[in-house]
């Protein structure tokens, strides 16, 4: 399979996992991005590998997720270590890494959508943020015992969590997270903020 080939199969892949959430919660925004996604042209070169690319493969590796086995196949393809907002909060880059795959940026230009992958490393703890944007996580790999508003609870392989304009969310991993993200709604990054944590003083 060719790589263009390879990574039409992984983008149309992601593209049903926000179709499912769009027919499950009734989220146009979320049809929208998969029909974006789907059908924007994309030709991706292969990349050096990411610091995190050995980590990445194993969590992949090991996952039940349908999408899993391409986004190992194409794992050399994807743009890791392209945050939009890490000049803005450098001390997440310690946290975790992201591939932008769609936004104003690139390499998929859409000013109304922002979405990709999301790599935590073990044994870390992404502090309590918010922003504008409408946000939903598809959990790809890995554990994760996640924040979103009031509700803290552990989330498996396959699961979607929603993050309402402004709804706080933090996530904290032991084994290590990868995860698929979009947002919509006001997609700014200047809104995106750290909030106060308490599970920051217990530590
Ligand atoms: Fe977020």
């Amino acid at each position: 399979m060719s790589d263009d080939t390879l990574l039409q199969s992984t983008l149309s892949a992601l593209a049903e996992i926000f179709r499912a959430e769009a027919v499950t919660f009734q989220r146009p925004e979320a049809e929208a991005t998969a029909d974006a996604l789907a059908t924007t042209p994309l030709s991706l070169t292969p990349q050096p590998p990411c610091a995190d690319d050995a980590a990445i493969r194993a969590l992949l590796l090991a996952s039940k997720h349908p999408a899993a086995h391409l986004l190992l196949a194409a794992q050399h393809l994807l743009p890791w270590d392209t945050n939009p907002v890490s000049d803005a909060v450098p001390e997440a880059l310690r946290v975790f890494t992201v591939t932008t795959l769609m936004g104003p940026e690139g390499p998929m230009h859409w000013d109304v959508f922002r979405c990709g992958l999301y790599y935590q490393r073990p044994g870390t703890y992404y502090p309590l943020h918010d922003h504008d944007a409408d946000e939903t996580y598809v959990i790809l790999a890995g554990d994760t015992l996640w924040t979103a508003g009031d509700d803290t609870r552990p989330r498996s392989v396959g699961e979607m969590i929603h993050h309402p304009s402004h709804m706080p969310h933090a996530f904290g991993t032991d084994g290590g997270l990868l995860a698929l993200w979009r947002w919509s709604g006001d997609i700014n990054l200047t809104s995106y903020r750290f909030l106060p944590d308490a599970t920051l003083s217990l530590a």
